[in-house]
């Protein structure tokens, strides 16, 4: 595991969007597996500079994101499709077609799973995965007691998720229940991890997943077993790193 200290928000951006351009520069149809969340916008907004450049070239890329809401299209600005259109895709010559986040509109948990576990299969598996990480220690929607042997599967959103979540939405009844996320293992089986980190208040959980045990209980733990990961972090989330 290498650590990489970054001063703040915008250092570490811009050194996990370099991480991501090296990818795609070395393999120009690598697939890339990414995130939602505060933490990726940062890095987004690098990789489009770079792109508008003409540093970068999206045209052969394929990505593959986390997570998407249960019951959300495209249309939904609350979608993780609807994040990574505008936060990423609309600013890039990224084929819309190479890129896949799981059907929000499929209803049959089950068929949209094994569709997207699917897919993940055909297009060879993740070369570069990006993660974010939750002040819990979850990574995608992997809340702590996942088990470590799933893939892509449905999961029940806690109460205090849905709650915090009420605000975006018009009604209560509105705000999605479930959502499908990669799994532990198909987190796992990406060839190379890239972990990015800001703020003070994840520095307690930062140093639980580095120093801790191996538990369900703290789903990012885990990867401490993965043989490439990369963490790129700021200085407040490094800050009570031994
Ligand atoms: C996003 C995702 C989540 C976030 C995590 C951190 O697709 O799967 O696991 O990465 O909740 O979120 P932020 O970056 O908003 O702190």
């Amino acid at each position: 595991m290498i650590i990489y200290r970054a001063k703040n928000y915008q250092d570490m951006s811009r050194k996990a969007a370099n991480i991501i351009s090296a990818q795609i520069i070395m393999k120009p149809d690598c697939v890339l597996g990414l995130a939602t969340g505060s933490s990726p916008v940062g890095t987004y907004q690098q990789l489009i500079e770079w792109y508008k450049k003409g540093d970068l070239d999206f045209s052969h890329v394929t990505s593959i994101n986390l997570d998407e809401y249960k019951g959300l299209g495209p249309d939904n600005c609350q979608s993780y499709r609807y994040f990574m259109n505008t936060n990423l895709f609309d600013h890039v010559n990224i084929d819309k077609n190479r890129t896949f986040v799981p059907n929000g509109l499929e209803m049959d948990s089950e068929k949209a799973c094994s569709d997207y576990n699917q897919i993940i299969a055909r297009e060879g598996g993740i070369d570069l995965q990006l993660l974010g990480l939750g002040h819990n220690g979850h990574i995608g929607f992997n809340e702590p007691g996942a088990a470590f042997e799933k893939e892509t599967h449905c999961i029940d959103l806690t109460e205090s998720t849905i709650e915090a979540n009420k605000r975006f939405f018009a009604s209560e009844e509105d705000v999605p229940k479930q959502a499908y996320t990669m799994g532990i293992k198909s987190i796992m089986q990406a060839r190379k991890i890239l972990v990015i980190i800001s703020g003070e208040s994840k520095a307690d959980i930062l140093k639980e997943i580095l120093y801790g045990p191996i538990t369900p209980a703290i789903p990012a733990s885990i990867l401490q077993l993965h043989n490439d990961v990369t963490i790129v972090a700021d200085e407040a989330a490094l800050s009570k790193l031994p």
